[in-house]
């Protein structure tokens, strides 16, 4: 309510009470005093209202409109984020677009890919021309003719050690010392006299303790020198004095050490061995689907002389041993039961393994943790879950090495 309503009102209450008051009767005054304070409570009472009115549209609007901005804003960020949306779609489309183009420009016309080919087969003929002029070389420097042809007859010699190891006859020529490493693990080499005193004695001639621990059962002795594996390392071959047990030498052999050499010897990751052509070390190379590599090592300077990589496999092998430079690898079952000669691996390239018979080794049931050629003798030493066996092997004169 403002002031000109407000003065209205004044006006007309002082003219309705001047005038009447002295004409008339003093109770007609009083009624009309009563009327116009009852119509002044309803205006004020309406007047009241109107302003509870008023206020509560002010606070309707009020709410209204802050509801309203405040959809606003929600249809702001909503926007922004379709936005943003539409942008990284698009950005993704664009890269899309980027990369078909790239691989567009890389994926080769058929003529390269022929080209390529062509490439792979020339250098795989190359390697394998190397490989050739590599046991050309080898033979040139040795001259070994024998082929296995069967394996006779198994003695057991004895049972001493643990159910696994390594035994062996010295291979120098003029030797015949016996060396006998038990377990997979330890510092000790026991060295007797002979093979007659290894079978009589029940202590060895000698023990001879290594400054440093071997490992798995694939050592050999050659010319006064024990040659193995040194534990806690992946391939570190160890030339070692046996006068005094001082380590000359050592090596590590490339690649070797990271599967065993054979799946049923799980301890042992170099095998060493020594034939007529020299000192050798076969492993399992993971590179090349598990199979064995054949090194051949300089004996003196543990150099490596060359490399062969076979096509025997690691699995299911029990053990190898090389005769003249070809490497023959014995298989079995994991439950044990009779070994065979199932791959070989000739340097020469004159015996192969699809020419040669299966070749079978007299009945044992069990596995082989060790097998060691001795050339002199033409027996396996081999150690066969505690006994220490040997085998008498037969072979003949192989035509195509020995023509050329
Ligand atoms: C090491 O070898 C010796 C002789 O063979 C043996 O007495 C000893 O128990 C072996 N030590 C271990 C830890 O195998
Ligand atoms: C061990 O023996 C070899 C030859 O027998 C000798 O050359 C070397 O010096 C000896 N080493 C030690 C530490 O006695």
């Amino acid at each position: 309510m403002d002031g000109a309503a407000a003065a209205a009102l004044l006006l007309l209450l002082f003219s309705l009470s001047a005038a009447p008051v002295r004409g008339q009767g003093s109770s007609q005054d009083a009624f009309i005093i009563q009327y116009l304070e009852r119509r002044l409570a309803q205006m004020e009472e309406r007047l009241s209202q109107c302003e509870q009115n008023i206020v509560s549209v002010t606070q309707k609007s009020y709410d209204l409109s802050s509801e309203v901005r405040g959809s606003l804003s929600t249809v702001s960020v909503l926007r922004s984020e379709v936005k943003s949306q539409v942008d990284s779609v698009s950005a993704r489309v664009d890269r899309l677009e980027r990369e078909l183009e790239y691989l567009e420009n890389k994926i080769p016309s058929q003529s390269d890919i022929e080209m390529e080919e062509a490439l792979l087969e020339q250098q795989i003929k190359a390697a394998e021309l190397d490989q050739l002029k590599k046991k050309a070389t080898i033979r040139v420097q040795n001259d070994c003719s024998a082929a296995l042809s069967q394996i006779k007859s198994v003695k057991i010699v004895k049972k001493v050690g643990d159910s696994l190891g390594c035994w062996f006859k010295d291979p120098t020529e003029g030797s015949e010392k016996v060396y006998l490493l038990s377990g997979i693990r330890n510092n000790s080499v026991l060295e007797f006299g002979s093979l007659q005193s290894f079978i009589e004695r029940t202590t060895p001639e000698k023990v001879l303790k290594l400054p440093v621990d071997w490992q798995g059962s694939g050592h050999v002795v050659y010319n006064g020198f024990l040659y193995c594996h040194k534990a806690d390392t992946p391939n570190q071959v160890l030339k070692v004095d046996l006068v005094n047990g001082t380590v000359v030498d050592s090596t590590l052999l490339p690649g070797a050490g990271r599967l065993p050499v054979y799946s049923l010897n799980p301890n042992t990751y170099l095998d060493l061995a020594v034939d007529e052509l020299g000192l050798w070390v076969i492993h399992a190379d993971p590179e090349y689907g598990g199979n064995l590599v054949i090194t051949k090592l300089d004996k003196v300077s543990l150099a490596v002389e060359y490399t062969w990589d076979t096509q025997c496999r690691s699995r299911d092998a029990e053990g190898a041993f090389f005769i003249c430079g070809t490497l023959y690898v014995v298989y079995n079952t994991r439950y044990g039961g009779r070994s065979t000669v199932q791959c070989l691996y000739d340097i020469h390239d004159t015996i192969h393994s699809n020419e040669s018979p299966v070749m079978f080794f007299p009945k044992r049931y069990t596995s082989h943790s060790s097998i060691h050629y001795h050339p002199g003798d033409q027996q396996l030493y081999a150690w066969d879950d505690g006994y220490q066996t040997v085998y008498k092997v037969e072979t003949r004169r192989n035509d195509q090495a020995a023509a050329e």
